[in-house]
């Protein structure tokens, strides 16, 4: 078989399924995630060594609740139900669930009562994260309940003849300290994986699919952004094909400082591309001009990309291909993945996107990763530690950090606030415990005083904002450092002119957003 021994999670809708399947990679274990109605069949064809029941929202019991085919409790593969996937598992299986008499929300103490199989190594008592509203309430002769909680009788169980084992909990989340070891348990001790799957492996089969699709005489385009999955997406073609990769860089005036050129030395001048850069800047800004809805910034920013995209392409002879950095969540999240009927949610509004009426065939190297597996790659293929793991960074770029209408002063006064935030966030250690971090600019006045005057005209408010977050989907704002934070607003203030106060945004996502547009 050519597939990697492999873990399947079935997505139930949960917001951890993600990080399930990286969990079970960090060990060295191929994963994919699938829609619940995968088949058994399907499943052999992936070679599963195990299969984890993912978390989510619904009620077992309720109509529409999404379920899996009982079918896969038949393949003698072992099975490992979280949270939501354990009451399922538990209810196929002969067990009862309830609704809980009270949620158990957050961090809660574990007496573990059997320390074998799933739970073996464990301490008698541990911290795990707990996120739910219904619990098993009996599961009979059949099953061997081998934890609890304060609130919840059968936390972890086994099932006595099936290998099926489940918990209530989520052990895939930092919060639970000894998860990574339960992780781990199911891999090695019950699917008896052997854990050689290596993702330098997946790199050289990449390129070497890469070079058996693209011609001689063929050429492949690459969209650079300045980001991380366009990076890693060039640098891996350049390994496959070498020169007969263009790069295309569009140069929208809406970028960061440095950016233009950062691009430049990094890709023409390190590792020698072809890098064609359209300077496009007026042409995005007259078309910005007076625009105030944040939608429609995004649908003119796209357009216009699109153009000067298309005008570029055209001037490249013999190019077949274009290579975009679609990743593994991407894919998962359009339904995609094996099994299909996974939620629909879209991650966020797609800008920089092209469209397929371009008429090339894509080639997207990154469809089977996660973004930090990207950065890993990304070092391994050369590119600079600070660009591999760099933030994200909106495709409008600055235009949705300008509340209201973008104008060339607005943009170099949140240029110069962003270089500022991103200096004071690295040279404090702070880059890499945040996950995203920006300079919004504000479209209100307030009244200041300098020196002996008080002033008001045109100065204007900068926020900062920093979020920690996996999946963007949800975030927390960063308690961060006040000395820190100080300094950035000092900088800004006597730095930039036009910017008399400096505000951090304390809102989580939900209900607000990461971008303040
Ligand atoms: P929100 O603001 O929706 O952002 O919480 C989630 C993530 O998406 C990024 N973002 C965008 N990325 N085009 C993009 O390519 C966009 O129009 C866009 N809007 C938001 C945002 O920076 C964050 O990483």
């Amino acid at each position: 078989m050519n597939n990697p021994e492999t873990i399947a999670v079935l997505d139930f809708g949960g917001q951890y399924t993600q990080l399930i399947a990286r969990r079970v990679r960090e060990h060295s274990v191929h994963s994919v995630i699938t829609g619940p109605m995968v088949t058994a069949e399907e499943l052999r064809a992936l070679n599963v060594a195990g299969i984890i029941l993912s978390g989510g929202p619904a009620s077992v019991y309720s109509d529409g609740a999404p379920r899996c085919r009982d079918e896969l409790f038949e393949m003698n593969v072992p099975i490992l139900g979280i949270c939501y996937g354990m009451q399922l598992g538990c209810q196929v299986l002969g067990g009862d669930v309830r609704s809980a008499e009270s949620r158990e929300f957050g961090r809660t103490r574990l007496e573990v009562t059997s320390r074998d199989g799933i739970l073996a190594h464990l301490p008698g008592t541990t911290d795990v994260w707990m996120s739910h509203g219904d619990i098993v309430t009996s599961v009979g002769g059949e099953f061997v309940s081998m934890a609890r909680t304060a609130s919840c009788p059968i936390a972890a169980v086994r099932h006595r003849t099936r290998p099926f084992v489940g918990v209530q909990f989520h052990p895939e989340v930092t919060h639970t300290p000894e998860g990574s070891l339960i992780v781990r348990n199911f891999l090695f001790e019950i699917c008896g994986c052997k854990g050689d799957w290596r993702l330098g492996d997946v790199l050289e089969g990449t390129i070497a699919a890469i070079r058996q699709r693209v011609g001689p005489d063929e050429r492949v385009i690459c969209g650079l952004s300045g980001g991380v999955d366009s990076s890693v997406t060039a640098a891996m073609l350049q390994r496959a094909i070498g020169d007969r990769l263009v790069c295309v860089f569009v140069d929208n005036g809406l970028m960061r400082l440095g950016e233009v050129e950062l691009v430049e030395t990094t890709f023409r001048d390190h590792f020698k591309m072809e890098l064609r850069v359209a300077r496009a800047a007026d042409r995005f800004l007259s078309r910005l001009d007076g625009v105030a809805d944040p939608q429609e910034k995004r649908r003119i920013i796209g357009h216009v990309f699109i153009e000067v995209f298309q005008e570029e392409a055209r001037r490249i002879p013999n190019a077949r291909f274009l290579a975009q950095g679609t990743l593994y969540p991407d894919v998962v999240e359009s339904g995609e993945s094996v099994g299909g009927a996974t939620a629909k949610i879209k991650l966020h509004h797609n800008v920089g996107g092209l469209p397929e009426t371009l008429g090339f065939e894509l080639i997207e190297p990154l469809r089977t990763l996660f973004k930090d597996e990207v950065r890993y790659l990304g070092e391994q293929l050369g590119l600079p530690h600070d660009l591999a793991w760099r933030h994200p960074f909106p495709g409008p770029g600055l235009a949705v950090r300008i509340i209201g209408p973008v104008t060339c002063e607005k943009l170099e006064i949140v240029r110069q606030a962003d270089k500022i935030v991103t200096d004071e966030i690295v040279a404090a250690g702070w880059y890499p415990k945040i996950s995203q971090a920006a300079a919004v600019l504000l479209p209100i006045s307030t009244v200041g005083v300098m020196g002996d005057e008080r002033t008001y005209q045109d100065q204007y408010v900068v926020a900062v904002r920093f979020v920690e977050t996996t999946d963007f989907m949800t975030a927390d704002w960063v308690h961060a450092d006040y000395g820190m934070l100080g300094r950035i607003s000092s900088r800004i203030i006597n730095e930039v002119r036009q910017v008399n106060r400096v505000v951090y945004d304390i809102s989580s996502k939900p209900p607000a957003t990461i971008e303040w547009e």
